[in-house]
């Protein structure tokens, strides 16, 4: 089942070169709504929590510290088509690879500080959501 949601994240390089309101400016001209924000801090358990999934990766201790480092943006949006439409607004994974006019081709420094998360399914979304807001903070 397709859903209306997904969920980013505005990663520690996006909020130290203040790059939050111009990614912010690119998402919701792009037709996405913000349902939930808030400027937070991952602890290290947070991040090997939220990024389980690569815990046998080389990257895992490096991805651990970069996302703990200093403050994220965290959000919930909604547009018909979310999770789709908001990875091609955000592009590959590595910026190299990204496309003209993306997030990350416009704002990423490396494959491994890439600007922005975005979910991968649908029920990603919800989970990461969750991980991050309760119910009183949707919107
Ligand atoms: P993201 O796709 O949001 O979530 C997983 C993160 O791991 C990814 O962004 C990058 O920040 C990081 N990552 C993925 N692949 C690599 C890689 N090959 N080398 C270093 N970091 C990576």
């Amino acid at each position: 089942m397709v859903t209306n949601k997904t969920f980013t994240m505005l990663k520690p390089d996006s909020v130290e070169n203040g790059n939050i309101g111009a990614i912010l400016e690119k998402i919701t001209s792009s037709g996405f709504r913000i349902v939930a924000m808030k400027l937070t801090q991952l602890t290290t358990a947070d991040a090997k929590a939220f990024y389980a999934v690569h815990n046998e990766r080389p990257f895992f201790d490096d991805l651990v510290e970069y996302m703990t480092r200093g403050p994220i943006v965290a959000a919930i949006l909604e547009k018909d088509n979310a999770v789709q439409d908001f990875r091609t607004l955000i592009g590959a994974t590595n910026p190299s690879e990204a496309a003209e006019g993306t997030i990350r081709n416009m704002f990423a420094e490396s494959i491994s500080q890439n600007a922005v998360h975005g979910s991968d399914s649908d029920i990603n979304a919800a989970i990461e959501a969750a991980f991050h807001f309760s119910e009183r903070e949707m919107f």
